[in-house]
């Protein structure tokens, strides 16, 4: 997936971290986690500008919010991506947003850029959903996400065990 020029200007020095760059072999709603993160940050961008939020911390709040998601349940993951977003550098505005994502599970945003990410997180699942749907006539999203349990070391050797979080 590839970015506009605008958010490739906002985003290109988180695109090219290695903490996004992992979860391209990382399965989230049946895709590869790293498309969800793209969805989120381009819807986020958007919402931003109608809702008259900051897009820069928006958009990169959106590409970090569910960064090692795994070691959290569906409440509490929002903690660990701000945290990882934080040993980054990222600002408290960032890390202040990414933190209630999961609202109504979880605690409501404080913050009208954490208001634009729960908008973009949900939007982005459902283009998820809808993405992993139209792929399964031809069999595509089936192929893709056995190659991603594979390559996720959350199921890697440990095929039964479901994910907690989201
Ligand atoms: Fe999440
Ligand atoms: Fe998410």
């Amino acid at each position: 997936m590839t970015l506009r020029p605008q958010l490739q200007a906002i985003l290109g020095d988180l695109v090219t971290h290695p903490k996004v760059q992992e979860t391209r072999h990382h399965l989230h709603h049946n895709v590869p986690k790293h498309d969800h993160l793209m969805r989120s940050a381009r819807w986020s961008y958007r919402i931003a500008g109608l809702l008259k939020a900051d897009r820069r911390v928006c958009a990169r709040a959106a590409i970090l919010h569910d960064l090692d998601s795994r070691n959290g349940d569906w409440a509490t993951h929002g903690w660990i991506a701000a945290n990882v977003a934080a040993d980054i550098g990222e600002s408290t505005l960032v890390c202040r947003a990414i933190v209630p994502h999961m609202f109504p599970l979880g605690p409501a945003p404080k913050s009208r850029e954490g208001w634009v990410l729960v908008i973009a997180d949900k939007l982005a699942s459902l283009a998820d959903m809808g993405d992993f749907v139209a792929g399964l006539l031809s069999g595509r999203s089936l192929r893709r996400r056995d190659k991603l349990r594979e390559s996720d070391p959350y199921y890697r050797g440990n095929r039964r065990r479901r994910p907690a979080a989201a």
